[in-house]
């Protein structure tokens, strides 16, 4: 089905009650429903924004557009928790219904003063000749999560030099000054990030971009996020209009960073080493992070792109936020490993060790739809080992390890009838060295998430097996290689 603007532009609050319960009881009832990630109760999700620690709780809310699997006016929808693992639907948190934000409540992040979660987000809006005008907005919730939003932008207009694609506000505090990053086009059509500062959060002034060596990388930069992490800093961003190199860059946009010094506040200068993708899998995109109560660096991802159609889109919804990451830097490497608290989804675990013998094997006690996976690989002589997931006599969702090559290779070619964005490939790789191998896999109604040799790679992507291919295989062919493995069943964060 076309969606028309109209269509795309009705908002939540314009339709019947009827309309939009039977609206979710038709989401309900995909198959595609994941139970241990966050995911929108109808329509489509993607950034996640205003991810924070406030008031004893973890607040984390996404980009919204109710009525179907579209890209139509945004909200932002609320999701709490206790734990990062068990998340409670609050409801709208923003809507976009004043001037400054009539045609969408865009991403941007949380930060908490005098007591209050300052959201700031971007005001997307169109004039008659439908040329877009963007304002960077300020909502505060209170610790009844009462939000207010403020009538009037915190920034009115876009700098001289840049256009209006001009979005996405992180905003951070140094000492007793606040800074906030927008990313943003130049005129000449390259992306960059821009740099605000402010000593009450409600005035800002423009201090200039940020000065990095990627002056030609792509032609937008979306959802920035700066941090400082184990003495480096490290610049998070989504440049779109990357043309893709070897295994680098195969997904229509990418997401990835920067680490380097710390960036320098005065003269705008960030000096860093090459740009590394944050997944080497097919659907991750604007992440954002925080800092938890226990100092932890914490990201979370949409787990989608912008443009692709997905299996879920007859059912009238799309996406899911992928799980929490805790980052730390290694040799200037960020690696991301899933949060320990996911721990307490774990039921059932059983475990196992094979030789695999240029052979595939199955065991009774692997296999599943819902599952934690923890593969250790060592190699004796195989040119490849691996597993293969969801598996049926079909359907199979292959990881593998090519000895000589040093690459890890996810294939999802034959993960389901419908693969999303196959235009872009059914393939991804990355190189990853070594003679053993870890794989610690999460896997979920439709989506996989991968860690490889405890967060060096990680690969994220949604599947749409059928229920039946419910088999894991592991392998190793041309050779011999030893596997421990171990898997817990999981309960969905509804369960207790
Ligand atoms: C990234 C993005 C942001 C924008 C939001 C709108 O996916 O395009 O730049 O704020 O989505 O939903």
């Amino acid at each position: 089905m076309e969606w028309t603007r109209e269509q795309r532009y009705t908002r939540i609050e314009e339709v019947s009650e009827e309309m939009y319960v039977a609206l979710e009881e038709k989401v309900k009832k995909s198959k595609w429903r994941q139970t241990f990630h966050i995911q929108p109760p109808t329509g489509l999700l993607n950034d996640p924004n205003g991810f924070s620690y406030y008031n004893g709780e973890y607040h984390l809310f996404y980009q919204w557009f109710p009525l179907g699997p579209v890209h139509g006016i945004k909200y932002w929808y609320h999701t709490k928790s206790k734990d990062l693992v068990h998340w409670e639907n609050v409801g709208i948190a923003i809507r976009p219904n004043d001037a400054i934000d009539s045609h969408g409540a865009y991403s941007g992040s949380g930060i908490e003063h005098e007591g209050k979660l300052h959201l700031f987000y971007t005001g997307n809006t169109r004039d008659e000749q439908w040329i877009r005008h963007p304002y960077q907005c300020l909502a505060v919730m209170d610790d009844q999560l009462h939000i207010v939003k403020r009538k009037q932008a915190v920034i009115e207009d876009v700098p001289t030099g840049y256009t209006e694609h001009f979005r996405d506000p992180k905003v951070w505090k140094h000492k007793d000054t606040f800074y906030m990053l927008i990313g943003a086009q130049r005129e000449n059509e390259t992306g960059c990030v821009v740099l605000y500062s402010s000593k009450d959060l409600l005035n800002w002034s423009f201090e200039g971009e940020i000065k990095t060596t990627l002056d030609e990388f792509g032609y937008m930069w979306e959802c920035p996020d700066y941090f400082e992490l184990d003495g480096k800093g490290v610049l998070i961003f989504s440049p779109q209009g990357l043309e893709s190199i070897e295994d680098a860059y195969q997904n229509i946009y990418q997401s990835g960073y920067l680490t380097g010094d710390e960036l320098n506040l005065e003269t705008k200068t960030f000096s860093h080493d090459e740009f590394h993708e944050l997944d080497r899998g097919f659907d991750f995109y604007a992440p954002q992070t925080m800092v938890d109560v226990k100092g932890r660096r914490i990201l979370v991802g949409w787990m989608g792109l912008p443009e692709i159609e997905y299996p879920t889109d007859v059912d009238g919804w799309a996406h899911c936020l992928t799980l929490p990451r805790e980052l730390s830097i290694q040799n200037g490497k960020l690696i991301q490993r899933p949060i320990r608290e996911l721990e307490k989804l774990r039921k059932s675990e059983h475990q196992a060790e094979f030789i695999l013998k240029n052979e595939k094997r199955t065991h009774e006690s692997f296999n599943g739809t819902r599952y934690e996976l923890i593969c250790d690989f060592t190699n004796k002589a195989a040119d490849q080992f691996g597993i293969e997931i969801r598996a049926s006599s079909e359907e199979k969702t292959t990881i593998s390890f090519d000895v000589k090559e040093e690459k890890l290779i996810f294939d999802r070619t034959l993960s389901g009838v419908e693969v999303p964005g196959k235009e872009y490939g059914t393939i991804r790789k990355c190189h990853v060295k070594g003679e053993s191998l870890k794989l610690h896999i999460f896997v979920d109604t439709s989506s996989v998430e991968l860690f490889v040799n405890d967060g060096e790679e990680v690969f994220t992507s949604r599947i749409f097996p059928k229920q039946g291919s419910d088999g894991i295989r592991f392998f190793a062919n041309g050779g011999e290689a030893v596997v421990r493995a171990k898997i817990y069943e999981l309960s969905s964060m509804n369960e207790s």
